[in-house]
């Protein structure tokens, strides 16, 4: 063990943190425009088959990884990823798939933050504008438009997150960060069960038409045309939905069970981790954003609204009627004049098919949800939508920060154990270093859905790292001997081969498919620049991290 190297002072604490790490806007604003677009039942049928198939087996694969490096005092996974190749490999071999994990971690932090702070921030400037009914009476679009275009005020609430996060961080993990999560993830719990109480005494309060539980059944009725017709597209959409909010593949969830004893359970707490992350997406966070959606559309749907949402996707509004012509142009303002002349028609069909509505609103971009559609919603509940608006902002808040905490804690962690920068000093320098990536973000429009095109696939991607070298270089009996070091439950036999086997192959799916969605999508050169600089720097740092502590092995290269 190395020596005063921090760890969880409580088990509470341990699996709070954790849940913290997890639970964030994944669940609240990705899950359910995720589910909007995919068909509603028919996405929640491959989301448990991945849940069950891939997310638990990496997530155990992750606390095995993040344990077992911090026996050597590593919470970054260059060394930690060298020290489990190195079981099967010569050190020089098993060096570079110790630099390549650190590389793909770091620049993966990075470049996530770079607009995941402002996302948070825009949370905290909502639970203001909530509160005091800044967006009421108005275009909510619009408003959100105003809002972005004024940096000072955008910079405003990121920096209020990120000096708070600073704080938080730089008291350490048991002194800092466990405190934090201790008080803030149970206030989040009570924040999201208030809300869907709310939602659950609701009905239908504009139109008899569109009621909550019309919300709960397109979430809850499987959709087995739709996923015939869409099949691999929900599939890839369902595996990365699994990824990002377990926070997999990023190299925070090592980290934090880095801070663990040699001999503290990893399998059950992992499977904590699970249960809290899910239940606060497919419980807390299907009962929220959707049955609201679905009780006040009729306030939130718009001819525009529609027209974006469909633009590029032409079989959609043919459905409802719209001549080829017009449907095939892809032109907005086309498309919208001729359903504002048909608007009753349309609506008709909407009420209908209220899938087909749902997915309008979840596809005009993804944060279109909560900081455009919802708001509409607050706005109708008058007065009492003041304070719901501002719990809702607030609970986003509280969900991304705690998420935050964890990668803030994964650069802090590598400028003090691999460069020997001193905690206190490392928050501030990871400030500034957050600070100039968020930059692009402000200034460049298209930079965020770019790099986060980029960030998913790299996700993905490390995940096979973690089944590559946390399982078969690390060879597959240590693996499962680790997992049962000083663990509260014995993982039945018959699960083995599904980490061994069936999740690779899982995982091949959206890997595969984010290759060719990447091909598609264009990334500028300001994201290419990005990215390229960010590998780079993870490159050099993690090369230089292994070399700097295992050097003499390496120059005898022997198998040890
Ligand atoms: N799991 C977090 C969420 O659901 C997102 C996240 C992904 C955070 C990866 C950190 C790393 O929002
Ligand atoms: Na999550």
């Amino acid at each position: 063990m190395e020596q005063g190297r921090d760890q969880w002072a409580t088990k509470i604490g341990l699996i709070l943190a954790m849940a913290g790490n997890a639970v964030g806007l994944g669940n609240f604003v990705r899950f359910p425009t995720q589910v909007a677009q995919n068909g509603g039942g028919a996405f929640m049928v491959p989301y448990f088959i991945a849940l069950f198939f891939l997310g638990i087996p990496v997530m155990w694969i992750e606390w095995v990884a993040g344990r077992y490096g911090g026996k050597y005092g590593h919470g970054t996974l260059g060394p930690t990823y060298y020290l489990m190749a190195r079981e099967s490999l010569k050190p020089r071999s098993a060096l570079w798939w110790g630099v390549i994990s650190g590389m793909l971690a770091f620049s993966l932090t990075i470049l996530l933050n770079s607009y995941y702070l402002h996302l948070i921030g825009w949370s905290a400037a909502y639970s203001w504008f909530s509160i005091t009914g800044a967006y009421f009476g108005k275009n909510t679009g619009e408003f959100f438009g105003n809002y972005l275009a004024n940096h000072t005020q955008v910079m405003l609430f990121w920096g209020i997150t990120v000096i708070l996060l600073a704080i938080a961080v730089g008291q350490g993990v048991s002194k800092g960060i466990e405190r934090w999560v201790k008080v803030m993830m149970p206030l989040l719990y009570v924040f999201a069960i208030i809300m869907v109480g709310y939602v659950f005494v609701l009905g239908s309060p504009v139109d008899p038409n569109w009621s909550t539980i019309d919300g709960f059944k397109f979430i809850w009725s499987p959709n087995w045309t739709y996923l015939k017709e869409h099949f691999a597209a929900v599939m890839l959409a369902a595996t990365g939905q699994i990824f990002f909010t377990l926070s997999l593949g990023m190299g925070i969830i090592q980290n934090y069970a880095s801070y663990l004893g040699p001999k503290d359970d990893v399998a059950l707490s992992g499977i904590a981790t699970v249960s809290l992350n899910e239940f606060a997406e497919v419980v807390l966070g299907g009962s929220i954003a959707i049955p609201l959606a679905t009780a006040y559309f009729t306030k939130i749907v718009s001819p525009d609204l529609v027209a974006k949402a469909f633009k590029d996707a032409p079989s959609f509004l043919i459905q409802m009627g719209v001549p080829q012509d017009i449907a095939k142009s892809g032109n907005v303002d086309t498309i919208s004049s001729y359903l504002s002349q048909h608007w009753g028609e349309i609506m008709q069909y909407l009420t209908q098919h209220k899938d087909i509505g749902l997915k309008a609103i979840g596809n005009t971009f993804g944060l279109g949800f909560s900081y455009t559609s919802l708001p509409n919603a607050f706005v109708s509940m008058g007065d009492a939508g003041r304070l719901f608006g501002a719990l809702w902002f607030l609970l986003l808040w509280f969900a991304g920060f705690t998420s935050a905490i964890a990668m803030y804690n994964y650069v802090v962690a590598l400028l003090e154990e691999d460069l020997g920068i001193k905690r206190n000093v490392g928050t501030w320098v990871v400030l500034v270093i957050y600070f100039l990536a968020g930059l692009p973000v402000i200034y460049i429009s298209g930079y965020m859905d770019q790099v986060d095109a980029w960030v998913s696939f790299q996700l993905t991607l490390l995940a096979l790292f973690d089944i590559i070298v946390a399982v078969y270089l690390f060879k597959p009996d240590n693996f499962w001997k680790e997992l049962h070091e000083g663990a509260w439950m014995k993982v039945p036999e018959w699960y083995r081969p599904i980490i061994l086997y069936i999740a690779p192959l899982l995982l091949m799916i959206p890997l595969l498919g984010m290759v060719k969605s990447l091909i598609g999508t264009t990334l500028e050169w300001p994201a290419r620049i990005a990215i390229i600089v960010m590998w780079v720097i993870g490159f050099i740092e993690s090369y230089y991290s292994i070399k700097k502590k295992y050097g003499e092995e390496l120059e005898k290269n022997e198998v040890i």
